[in-house]
């Protein structure tokens, strides 16, 4: 993603602490106490400018949303949407989900989103891959038993190597499509990335697994 310097972000995101919740750690075990219910939580890794996660929390309203994303020059774009739809499931967090342990604990999310995540090709930045094997370890660590993992992208060799992570890890192959928008599967919300690819020309695949414990 192209980053235009935003010096403005961080105090726009410090002025809404409603949205994007300015002090993580505390909520760890907790977070019910954000959203004032115990309904499940579902979090989007790398959330970019939100269209997926707000969709979905206006979609679901029985469920909790967040969306994690590193750069507050991008997470700037969702508060946006998210203070136009004022929903009371979902919130934003500004973080590196590699840093996801100090803030969610065993138990305090059912299921993760990832979209469009950035396919880091060189081998050498393998482990910055969000399918990562310790990025499902991580995973694994903050989530229900038998949490989910739901993943779409538009890159063929990401995928692949997804695929591959993912059932070397154990991970049970619920769902997969290798042309999701020639396909039946519906509801499908957009994310930013998809609409700007298929757009292009290029096939979507999505896949969902299962943690077996
Ligand atoms: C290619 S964009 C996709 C955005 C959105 N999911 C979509 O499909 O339109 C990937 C996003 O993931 C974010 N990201 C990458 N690594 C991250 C990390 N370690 N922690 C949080 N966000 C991350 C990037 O900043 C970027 O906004």
């Amino acid at each position: 993603m192209r980053l235009r310097h935003k010096p403005w972000a961080k105090e726009k995101i410090e002025q809404h602490p409603q949205y994007i919740v300015s002090n993580p750690e505390q909520y760890k075990g907790k977070w019910n106490e954000v959203f004032q219910n115990d309904q499940p939580l579902h979090i989007e890794v790398g959330t970019g400018k939100g269209r997926f996660i707000t969709e979905m929390a206006k979609a679901n309203p029985h469920i909790n949303y967040m969306g994690i994303e590193l750069y507050d020059s991008v997470i700037v774009a969702a508060l946006d949407r998210l203070i136009e739809a004022d929903l009371p499931n979902l919130r934003l967090l500004n973080v590196n989900a590699a840093d996801l342990g100090k803030y969610f604990e065993k138990n305090d999310v059912a299921r993760v989103y990832l979209n469009f995540s950035d396919p880091w090709p060189k081998i050498r930045h393998e482990k910055r891959r969000l399918t990562y094997k310790d990025f499902l370890t991580l995973y694994q660590n903050i989530m229900v038993d038998k949490g989910e993992i739901h993943f779409k992208t538009d890159n063929q060799g990401l995928f692949e190597y997804s695929l591959k992570s993912f059932s070397e890890y154990g991970l049970l192959l619920t769902f997969i499509s290798l042309d999701l928008h020639n396909s039946d599967f519906e509801p499908n919300i957009m994310t930013e990335y998809e609409q700007k690819f298929s757009e292009m020309g290029n096939r979507i695949y999505r896949c969902e697994v299962k943690y077996q414990n």
